[in-house]
């Protein structure tokens, strides 16, 4: 026996050295019944298919079940945090006697992750039977965010703004970079649900509320995190999320009930998604949420009809953390878990994240045994899990690496980051040329406010830890904004920071801002919301805070030019304060470059060329996106304080552009045919800019009500001075002109449609 077992090791042994060698980690335990090093699963040659094929036909039940399971870092840590101190016990427990198959989370140092992940990997792959990868999971939702080193970009909504997918790529590749190495395989990013309800409090994930900026930006990240080349020889996957309808609550709130028309789900929330497939996401994770009354994980006509048949998506589907549970827990949809599983299973599932507990793994193996469940639903399952460990290349590139993390939180890193920011921030409101700050005009400023001096309030939520991590922890050379406008504050305007304390009413410190603010000739006031993550950022009010609204009001009593400069995950009420400020800013969540991209746009440094993703409410009461319906605009036309505080699109820069010369090559389309629109922009200011130019279309009349009018294409583009650019929009009948009725059918009606571009406006028919 024990010559025998002395045999297998020298062959996984030998097999093994064929790997990238692994630093010295978890001693090996011996493993039994190892396939001969040349099984065709082993094989880097042959077809995936048949790869995928040969190792199925070798599993035993438990260990493709766990193959369908995803566990929490959490779980086998030492403390049971996030902390990446490896219990070897426990994680060999998972892996060799439950065949765990996918983890998740975590956070710590590069080189931490590095040696926690090649020690997991060790166990996987040198004493399993079969020796399979794990596949681990992570939310670097903007940039590498659970890595200490790594450099922060802007969260997605503040991304949207700059309507360059070119950003998004780079933030993808950057991330990519920052995270290959570690043995981070799986980005549970791009969010792709449109963020068309301003209440729910995951908007600053989303790259706004229209489908076709979410499309595109989204379609971007995922081809360029998936394709990277600069990781070589590893491969990572994205993961669209969550499907389909989380972004809409009917009250606002996370996770709370969807009630979406089929008709208004094929229209508004399925193209990013179908954009996602086109650009070859290899996942996708479930909307934890319920939609028309059924939990989305428990839906076989959303995950099997609709995701699997319509919409013909081949790649791995994973539940969001915990979710089957919470159809006992949460949605109450089943009694037991048990239940649930079938369920979920039956719905479409292929992996469950159940995080903590190993019930999944129990009730699919019951459920099989009573016959409820076949082993050709889960083979089908494994074999997309499999394929994907394949695609990556896990099988010949395992184990994590730490020769290149010097490519981590690199200058080169930050600048895109920084450039991210400095092209996303909009600038919604300018009068009298208050901004930029200028020597002459405003040579005292005072800088204010809950964010003049946090990094956190930058970087937000899931940095480092879920929720944002403290301060102390945030990265170590960022530049908070007082530190980089002190520096670049034109002489001899000067710069003086009041305390954060200040925030508090009624305190020494909010009197001593008093004082400070009699001094000043411009008071730049950050205001917003504390960085939070899901259910902690539900709100019932999204008013303007309290404090910050009494710093502001004593600004204006005092008469002194206000800056409000808004960083928050979504919009905060302030109709009647952005009224009385001279300029309003919108920085979202700008990340590490935030602070220094604020600074150089204060002064003038950069041009801002940002315009908002997202309709900003002038009220709670009627909180609405763009593309309202046109019986809804003819009521808001009625009342005109009910448009929006801040339009979709908005945003100003420090030049101007003017357009002109809209044309058409035709005023007649076929139901097949295309017509060409042209218009030239012109930088008609004194300094170079950049424009984001927005193409939208209406449909006039429409059997099933249109909207008002929907981005149909934009681009943006850099003019110097006096320069001017023709752009093209080529108008396809069949993509823009159609809309799906409620079984996505596409309906194409004959009748007028215009166009807008700037203030340009045309119009054409439909024969
Ligand atoms: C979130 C997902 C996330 C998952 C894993 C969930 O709470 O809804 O977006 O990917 O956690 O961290």
């Amino acid at each position: 026996m024990k010559g025998l077992l002395f045999c297998c090791f020298m062959i996984a042994g030998t097999f093994y050295t064929s790997f990238a060698q692994p630093r010295p980690g978890v001693r090996p335990e011996p493993r039994q019944g190892v396939p001969p090093t040349d099984a065709p699963y082993r094989n880097a040659k042959l077809a995936t298919d048949a790869r995928v094929q040969d190792l199925i036909a070798r599993m035993t039940l438990e260990e493709k079940i766990g193959q369908m399971t995803q566990m929490c870092a959490s779980s086998i840590t030492l403390d049971g945090t996030k902390k990446l101190d490896l219990n070897v016990d426990k994680i060999r427990d998972l892996i060799k006697n439950h065949h765990v198959g996918s983890l998740l989370s975590g956070t710590g140092t590069a080189q931490r992750w590095v040696d926690f992940l090649m020690g997991i990997q060790q166990i996987a792959v040198r004493e399993t039977r079969l020796g399979i990868p794990v596949i681990f999971g992570m939310d670097h939702v903007h940039g590498a965010d659970y890595v200490d080193e790594a450099i922060m970009f802007p969260h997605n909504l503040t991304l949207a703004c700059s309507f360059d997918t070119e950003l998004a790529a780079s933030m993808a590749r950057v991330t990519a970079i920052e995270s290959a190495d570690l043995g981070h395989h799986w980005n549970f990013a791009p969010v792709l649900d449109v963020g068309k309800n301003v209440n729910w409090p995951r908007l600053y994930e989303t790259f706004g509320e229209d489908p076709l900026v979410c499309s595109r930006l989204g379609a971007a990240y995922i081809s360029a995190f998936q394709e990277s080349k600069d990781i070589s020889p590893y491969k990572l996957a994205a993961c669209a999320k969550h499907f389909i309808g989380y972004s809409d609550p009917k009250y606002g709130w996370d996770r709370a009930p969807s009630e979406i028309p089929d008709q208004v789900l094929h229209e508004f929330f399925t193209p990013s998604f179908y954009a996602a497939f086109k650009a070859g996401v290899k996942t996708l994770m479930v909307n934890s949420g319920e939609l028309n009354g059924e939990p989305v994980h428990g839906s076989k006509f959303l995950l099997t009809d609709l995701l699997r048949k319509q919409m013909k998506f081949d790649g791995v589907v994973v539940t969001d953390i915990k979710d089957i549970n919470k159809m006992v827990e949460m949605h109450g949809s089943n009694d037991t878990e048990k239940e649930a599983t079938f369920r979920s299973v039956d719905a479409g599932t292929d992996m469950s994240m159940a995080c903590s507990d190993l019930a999944f793994i129990r009730y699919v193996k019951e459920l099989i045994a009573e016959k409820r469940l076949t082993e050709a639903r889960i083979d089908e399952s494994v074999r997309r899990i499999l394929k994907l460990k394949f695609e990556l290349g896990l099988f010949e590139n395992p184990y994590p690496r730490a020769d290149r993390l010097k490519r981590i939180g690199t200058v080169e890193n930050y600048k895109e980051a920084l450039k991210a920011a400095e092209e996303s921030i909009v600038l919604l409101k300018n009068e009298a040329g208050t901004l930029p700050l200028s020597s002459t005009r405003a040579t005292k400023v005072l800088l204010a406010g809950f964010t003049a001096s946090s990094k956190r309030n930058l970087n937000g939520p899931w940095t480092l830890e879920w929720q944002g991590a403290p301060e102390d922890r945030q990265p170590k050379d960022m530049m908070t904004l007082a530190a980089a406008l002190q520096k670049m504050l034109p002489k001899p305007a000067s710069l003086t920071v009041a305390d954060s304390a200040a925030e508090a009413i009624g305190s020494a410190a909010f009197d001593k801002f008093k004082q400070q603010i009699s001094l000043a000739d411009v008071v730049v006031l950050t205001v917003g919301e504390v960085p939070y993550s899901e259910f902690k950022g539900n709100a019932t009010d999204l008013s303007i805070n309290a404090n910050h609204r009494a710093m502001a009001q004593a600004v204006l009593d005092m008469g002194k030019d206000l800056v409000l400069v808004v960083i928050s995950g979504r919009p905060v009420l302030m109709t009647d304060l952005a009224a009385k400020a001279k300029a309003v800013i919108f920085a979202g969540y700008p990340g590490q470059g935030g602070g220094e991209a604020l600074a150089k746009i204060l002064t003038g440094q950069a041009n801002p060329s940002g315009k908002l993703a997202f309709s900003w409410p002038v009220g709670g009461a009627h909180i609405a996106p763009y593309y309202v319906k046109k019986s809804e605009y003819f009521h808001r036309k009625a009342w005109e304080n009910n448009l929006p505080l801040f339009q979709f699109g908005q945003g100003l820069s420090y030049t101007r552009f003017t357009y002109s010369d809209l044309k058409l090559s035709d005023t007649l389309i076929s139901r097949e045919g295309t017509i060409k629109a042209t218009v030239t922009v012109r930088n008609t200011g004194l300094r170079a800019g950049k424009e984001c130019v927005l193409w939208f279309l209406t449909d006039e009349v429409g059997t099933i009500t249109r909207p008002v009018k929907k981005l149909a294409n934009f681009e943006k583009v850099a003019l110097k001075p006096g320069e001017a650019r023709t752009l093209t929009f080529e108008i396809n009948a069949h993509d823009h002109l159609s809309y799906p009725d409620k079984e996505a059918r596409r309906i194409i009606e004959p009748g007028y449609h215009s166009l807008r571009v700037g203030g340009e406006e045309a119009r054409f028919r439909l024969k």
